[in-house]
């Protein structure tokens, strides 16, 4: 459910109209919804309340200060990846013991900075970065509180690129990697292992392979605990799905019942990470039909938004769903909706039943609160687009857009 619905055939933005921000701010223009965020984040959140948890919304799916100022109102903790993501969640005001820091690259500087803050726990990803953070929290007279990442090996059934807790990929350490990580965690001066995580992918639409790894973490961590290895907190990563088009994902209730089911009793704070889930469908991106033109095979729709504003189409084929601003009742044909970039990949929609668009007018893409300007970029030199939040009647710029000189403005 999202606070973008049409009221007497115009498209709001809770009680505003689309069109009126787009008058104001120009298009491209990605638009969230305060009210959706609140929601989502509740929803997800209150689906564990039988359970000790935390909730760190990850921050690569929508880092805009204002999207993580709202979270941390709302009580939640973050999930992050780099030392720019913790800049921005602790200068949003989550506060760090509420922070969680995953991802196979950590530099120097960005552990410095992590212990620095005395965020809650690393998600250590290899031997050597833990040896890494052992030293640099050693020369800080500190302690680090270390989670492994553990790679369950299972198919979480999503598209290849976004699919991380298979033997073949990158991330982790597999289960008898992890039994020695573990041992030599505990003799490490700068290192408390005080959890157990794991990240399996993004886009689920079931919730059996989160069942699958939670029964393999949970035999692991019985076998630790026998080795009077203390784990306090086991961290499943975000990856619960949404609806862009037909997928029929498990609602965070559901998925909130099988794990309590299956933790319950253990003395754990179940630490989760979802992005997509609470940020995906708080978000449009709006655009302005430019052009039509058609081929002897093809009708196309060339708008103001292009891939280096939303990449997932161009990147893993995926579906967003795209509506008029203003409904006109005109017949429906089939289009690609195409950007003004150089490149074929560069669409947001391919052979998509649309009603008839006109130059000029406005179309929403549905569905881009998650990875959508997080994943930007200024390709063929195209300042990116403005972000607004709207609560209510009330209107904020959370970004302002790009100009010409921003785009320079690095360059001598
Ligand atoms: N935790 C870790 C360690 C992650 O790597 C991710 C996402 C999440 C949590 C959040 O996952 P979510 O709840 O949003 O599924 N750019 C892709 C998605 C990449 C996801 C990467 N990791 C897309 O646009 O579909």
């Amino acid at each position: 459910m999202h606070h973008f619905e049409y009221r007497d055939g115009r498209l709001y933005a809770e009680d505003v109209p689309v069109a009126d921000l787009a008058a104001e701010y120009g298009t491209p223009l990605y638009v969230y919804s305060a009210s959706t965020i609140r929601r989502h984040f509740k929803a997800f959140d209150s689906a564990f309340r039988g359970l000790d948890h935390l909730t760190c919304f990850s921050v690569k799916a929508n880092s805009n200060l204002s999207v993580l100022r709202l979270m941390a109102e709302l009580g939640g903790g973050v999930d992050i990846v780099s030392g720019g993501e913790l800049y921005r969640a602790l200068k949003a005001g989550v506060p760090s013991e509420k922070i969680v820091y995953s991802g196979v690259g950590k530099k120097d500087h960005e552990i410095r900075e992590a212990l620095e803050a005395d965020i809650l726990m690393f998600n250590v990803e290899s031997m050597q970065e833990l040896e890494r953070i052992n030293e640099i929290a050693q020369d800080m007279g500190r302690v680090a509180r270390i989670s492994f990442r553990i790679n369950p090996d299972v198919d979480p059934k999503t598209h290849p690129y976004i699919s991380t807790g298979m033997k073949k990929n990158k991330f982790g350490l597999d289960i008898d990697h992890s039994r020695q990580a573990y041992k030599l965690a505990q003799q490490l001066p700068g290192i408390e292992p005080v959890g157990m995580d794991c990240h399996i992918g993004s886009q689920l639409t079931s919730i059996d392979p989160f069942l699958e790894t939670l029964e393999k973490l949970l035999a692991f961590y019985r076998e630790l605990d026998e080795q009077g290895i203390k784990i306090r907190y086991l961290d499943l990563g975000g990856g619960l799905g949404i609806t862009y088009d037909q997928e029929e994902p498990p609602h965070p209730e559901e998925f909130g019942n099988a794990l309590t089911n299956a933790l319950q009793g253990l003395p754990l704070t179940l630490i989760l990470e979802p992005g997509r889930v609470i940020a995906g469908n708080t978000g449009i991106l709006v655009t302005e039909v430019q052009y039509l033109k058609s081929t002897p095979s093809k009708n196309f729709v060339i708008v103001d938004a292009a891939m280096n504003d939303l990449v997932r189409p161009a990147l893993y084929q995926s579906f967003h769903a795209i509506g008029e601003v203003e409904q006109h009742s005109r017949p429906a044909k089939s289009y690609d909706v195409v950007g003004p970039i150089c490149e074929t990949s560069d669409f947001l929609a391919r052979d998509r039943e649309l009603p008839e668009p006109r130059q000029g007018e406005l179309l929403a893409v549905y569905s881009a609160g998650a990875y959508g300007f997080t994943m930007a970029s200024n390709y063929n030199s195209r300042p990116r687009p403005a972000e607004l939040i709207v609560d209510g009647t009330e209107v904020q710029l959370a970004r302002r857009r790009e100009t010409y000189d921003d785009l320079v403005a690095l360059e001598p």
